[in-house]
């Protein structure tokens, strides 16, 4: 049998400690797909004492993970650290440089320097894996970056954390509040160490610019992507789209559009009989648009302890597989230096139906000029619903579905309906998007 995959592990929180108990227990079974065992034999963390229900007594302790990655008799170093700087960046650049393979959950990381370790990866002939980095246990990246090879993609969305699936799915299900539902995310180990990452959508972000540059082989543009979280989604929201046959889920989607690349995480209004709007709790789903395939939408665990430790071991076990002398693929599908430029696409021109939830003075010509302001922005409207508001106070609800339109037409319309001081509160917005 040849010899064993000696594996470095940084970082032994929640997918931590998950990835070394399934390495120990699927030991077995590891061996015989692989053709060799791998054995963790060396760990960084900060708690040596902490049980993590693996026995890692036969590893090398390192405090310093960059020592670990440099020093360390190891084959892969495994970086499950997170940030995406300080420890985790340098730990893994240092591996990188020393001829180690890499295997990362780090999607902070990916998305800010993924491009830079990629080269390195590439100049040094080795690994660089992340399957564990978008979608915790769907193996999008490997059906993007092989399987689709030859697709053009015209679209890529799904929804990329399960924190906020988790939310907004106790919420339209039970009637929860955000907080509680948030906290339950929190002790299940699903939401990041600061959850405003996830909640304000910066973690679906860094995972849509990371399938984005897959998709389109571009270059990584994290910073160019529109961006709202789903901390402003009330129960008026989710009623209103239950009502009207929605619900809301916090997507990311990048597209191609003739003027560049559109990539936005929003909260978003899909059709209750869309598939992807059965996909509910912690739960993510990708759904990729191609010319020669079609549709394809994968869906399973997104968050969590074992749905991750899932995607870090299968990335394992490639290497583990893997032959000496064996020119391994690119990082990004295409070789990192080849990576095209990311041209952005202007939010404003985006195209497509949106919901307005308006809270409005309960007085005569009201509806009148909302109605107006869509008219004058040349927004047709599919429906339009108003009921007496949740407050004591002289207000109504108006509910609004427009047909295809852009974003530059709502904000002016709304805008407009807000200085004629109608509206009682900030007019809520949400863009419906298109879903078989
Ligand atoms: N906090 C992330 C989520 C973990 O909720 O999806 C997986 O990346």
């Amino acid at each position: 049998m040849a010899e064993a995959l000696r594996v470095g592990i940084a970082g032994l929180g929640t997918v931590g400690a998950a990835v070394a108990r399934v390495l120990e227990q699927k030991a077995g079974e590891l061996t015989r797909q692989c053709g060799r065992p791998i054995v963790v034999t060396a760990v960084s963390a900060r708690d040596r004492k902490r049980d993590r229900g693996a026995d890692l007594s036969g590893a090398q302790w390192f405090d310093d993970p960059s020592e670990l990655a440099r020093k360390a008799q190891i084959d892969v170093f495994v970086e499950l650290i997170g940030g995406d700087e300080g420890p985790a960046r340098t730990s893994v650049k240092t591996a990188l440089e020393a001829g180690r393979h890499v295997v990362t959950a780090n999607k902070a990381l990916l998305a800010k320097h993924g491009v830079a370790l990629a080269e390195i990866a590439e100049r040094r002939g080795v690994l660089l894996n992340y399957e564990a980095a978008v979608a915790g246990g769907i193996p999008v990246i490997k059906t993007l970056r092989e399987a689709l090879a030859g697709n053009s993609v015209s679209r890529v969305f799904g929804i990329l954390n399960g924190t906020c699936n988790y939310i907004l799915t106790r919420m339209e299900a039970e009637g929860l509040s955000f907080d509680d539902c948030l906290a339950d995310a929190q002790r299940l180990g699903y939401a990041e160490a600061d959850p405003t990452f996830d909640i304000e959508g910066n973690d679906t972000a860094h995972k849509l610019s990371i399938l984005t540059s897959l998709a389109f082989g571009t270059k990584i543009a994290a910073d160019d992507i529109y961006l709202e979280g789903i901390s402003n989604i009330t129960q008026a929201d989710i009623r209103a789209a239950r009502d009207l046959g929605y619900r809301i889920k916090l997507l990311g989607v990048a597209q191609k559009t003739d003027s560049g690349i559109e990539q936005r995480v929003h909260p978003t209004m899909v059709p209750t009989a869309s598939v992807i709007a059965q996909v509910n709790g912690v739960t993510n789903a990708v759904a990729i648009e191609t010319d020669i395939l079609g549709e394809l939408l994968l869906s399973g665990p997104g968050a969590g302890g074992n749905a991750t430790a899932s995607a870090v071991v299968g990335d394992v076990a490639d290497i583990a597989k893997s032959r000496p002398g064996f020119q391994h693929g690119p990082v990004f599908g295409w070789p990192a230096k080849e990576l095209k430029p990311y041209k952005k696409a202007k939010m404003r021109s985006h195209a497509g139906g949106y919901f307005i939830r308006l809270t409005v003075h309960d007085r005569i010509g009201v509806f009148a000029a909302v109605a107006k302001r869509m008219a004058d922005n040349d927004i047709s409207l599919e429906s339009i619903v108003q009921h007496a508001s949740d407050s004591a106070e002289a207000e109504k609800t108006v509910i609004l579905i427009t047909h295809e339109t852009t974003e530059a037409a709502v904000r002016k319309a709304v805008d407009g309906i807000t200085r004629d001081g109608h509206t009682t509160s900030k007019p809520q917005v949400i863009r419906i998007e298109r879903a078989a």
